[in-house]
């Protein structure tokens, strides 16, 4: 089976074709095409912008995966697209783009969730890991930890209340001067510096959920004090403020274990790219953990098209009238 996935569900244009039989999935080719110049003078992502961009870069996208991976329309078997969650106009390119695709070329639609395909990413570059597993996405719009019990059958065990990990990590790059959205570079800084001269509060201890909005506080205030920045400050505060993420999403991650005695944890989106993450999680007693590989844990479009194809082998095929969903929690993802 050959499937074209496409994601559009905010600042990333993405694309991958995807071979799957009998021994498994093979990614053919694979293409992102990353907005974060557009956007990065502003702060942050500007929607009306950014749908323009995916206007501009589907087709261009589109057509080099598909020359990549050397198919032709008529060999695909479906094509994926993300329905949502995301930004609406942004999501809209990407189903629009698939469905002329699908009229064009007579082909089946399969319209997924962001989130469940974030969680599959994972399964796509392992795939030793059988249901029923703990999910975690972390990522910039999402922090949550899901029973994974089947394909879609997902129980939330907790999520953020307000800010994402990774917008934890932008809004803290963004004090210490980083451009947008600054997640990966603030890590890189806090990799490479002296750990632990300052001490940020640990958070999150004995409450449901997740909330950053005091850990974000406490960080603004610390900076503040510290001002003017030397490169030494800069990096000591680089490693406490990582250091305070990461600590609260290990020890939710440790209490999901416990409350469900799952010994296989999936960690997936944007900052599953953290190394600080990757190691602490991977110290957690009695469970295994598995990650995307790095191309994989940010918006990328092999994760659509591997759930589609999860999808359309268990019979999945969408009306070509079908909305996209801005908001759309895992937990109301049907079977
Ligand atoms: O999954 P993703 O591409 O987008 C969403 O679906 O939200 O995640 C992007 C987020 C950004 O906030 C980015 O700063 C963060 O992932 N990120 C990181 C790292 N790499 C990306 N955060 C911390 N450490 C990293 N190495
Ligand atoms: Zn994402």
């Amino acid at each position: 089976m050959l499937i074209l996935g496409i994601e559009s569900s905010c600042d990333e244009t993405a694309g991958a074709v995807i071979k799957v039989d009998k021994t498994g999935c093979r990614i053919l080719s694979e293409e992102i095409s990353s907005q974060v110049c557009v956007h990065e003078a502003y702060g942050g992502v500007v929607p009306e912008l950014a749908s323009r961009a995916h206007l501009q870069n589907l087709p261009v996208v589109i057509g080099q995966i598909m020359a990549q991976a050397k198919v032709g329309y008529p060999d695909l078997s479906a094509i994926g697209v993300t329905r949502g969650p995301g930004l609406k106009g942004c999501l809209l390119m990407g189903a629009s783009f698939a469905k002329g695709l699908c009229v064009a070329h007579g082909l089946p639609l399969v319209a997924v969730n962001h989130i469940e395909a974030h969680i599959h990413a994972a399964l796509l570059d392992n795939p030793e890991v059988k249901y029923p597993f703990l999910g975690c996405v972390v990522s910039g719009g999402h922090t949550e930890i899901i029973e994974v019990k089947g394909l879609g059958n997902y129980r939330v065990v907790a999520r953020t209340i307000d800010d994402a990990a990774g917008e934890a990590f932008d809004k803290s790059a963004n004090l210490l001067g980083f451009q947008y959205p600054g997640g990966a570079a603030l890590a890189k800084l806090a990799d490479e510096s002296k750990p632990m001269s300052f001490r940020l509060p640990k958070v999150m201890r004995g409450q449901e959920g997740f909330s950053f909005s005091g850990l974000k506080t406490a960080i603004a205030l610390l900076i503040a004090r510290e001002q003017p920045l030397n490169a030494a400050t800069r990096g000591a505060l680089a490693a406490a403020i990582q250091d305070s993420i990461v600590d609260a999403l290990v020890s939710k991650m440790k209490d999901a274990v416990k409350q469900t005695g799952y010994r296989q944890v999936v960690v997936s989106g944007g900052v599953s790219a953290n190394l600080c993450l990757r190691e602490r999680a991977q110290r957690i007693r009695g469970v295994k953990i598995f990650f995307p590989h790095l191309a994989h844990c940010m918006d990328n479009a092999a994760m659509v098209a591997y759930l589609a194809a999860l999808r359309f082998k268990e019979g999945q095929r969408d009306p070509l009238d079908i909305s996209v969903l801005s908001r759309w929690p895992i937990e109301e993802v049907q079977a």
